[in-house]
């Protein structure tokens, strides 16, 4: 797969097939993420690895999909069967790390695709109900989940029909779609 390929077609994916993710896997993803910029190459973050068997442990924590809720949520047997909890270590770095973490999200978002593992970045989690449920030491905060799994959807981008248009919507056939703001729009002209 083409890495503009891989960004124009990748979707946020919020229904997934029940087979796991290999701990192999898993660990490559995270490969993929250590090898993202840093700013000041502090690398502060860390990554914990959580597979089907306690899948069920982070999905009691997290929000799908808000503007559609409860439609968008994954049903009963189409959760996720893995998750990457992204963390910072602030004995590294205190604040400003968010872009370390973005990158990193993205970098494990293609390095999925490329495996045809689909993914769903999540920040509006539990976070003090996640650290507590996996005994997270309190210097790693908590910055993003990133839910895993075999899709089960295919959500289309589209492009965004006026300015405040901007809240995905799902069609009677259940696709999602996503409209994206015109290339046009975004760029600033003379
Ligand atoms: C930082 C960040 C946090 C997000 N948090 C959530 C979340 O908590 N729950 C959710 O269902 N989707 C979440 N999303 C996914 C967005 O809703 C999704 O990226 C957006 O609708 C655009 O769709 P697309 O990724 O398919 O292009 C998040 C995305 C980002 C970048």
């Amino acid at each position: 797969m083409k890495v503009r390929e891989a960004i124009y077609t990748r979707r946020t994916i919020r229904k997934f097939r029940q087979e796991p993710i290999s701990e192999d896997i898993l660990r490559e993803l995270v490969e993929a993420a250590r090898y993202a910029p840093s700013a000041s190459n502090l690398q502060p973050l860390k990554y914990k690895l959580v597979g089907a068997v306690d899948a069920a442990r982070v999905f009691a924590h997290v929000h799908w999909a808000r503007a559609i809720a409860p439609a968008g949520d994954p049903k009963p047997g189409e959760e996720p069967t893995a998750y990457i909890l992204i963390f910072a270590d602030t004995n590294i770095r205190a604040t400003g790390y968010e872009m370390d973490v973005g990158i990193a999200a993205q970098n494990i978002t293609l390095a999925a695709l490329e495996m045809g593992i689909g993914s769903c970045m999540m920040g509006a989690i539990d976070r003090a109900e996640l650290k507590a449920e996996f005994s997270i030491p309190a210097h790693l905060e908590l910055s993003l989940v990133m839910a895993l799994g075999y899709p089960a959807q295919k959500p289309v981008a589209v492009e965004m029909a006026s300015q405040d248009a901007y809240r995905y919507w799902l069609t009677p056939d259940g696709i999602l779609h996503v409209p994206k703001r015109p290339l046009d729009e975004i760029i600033i002209g003379d």
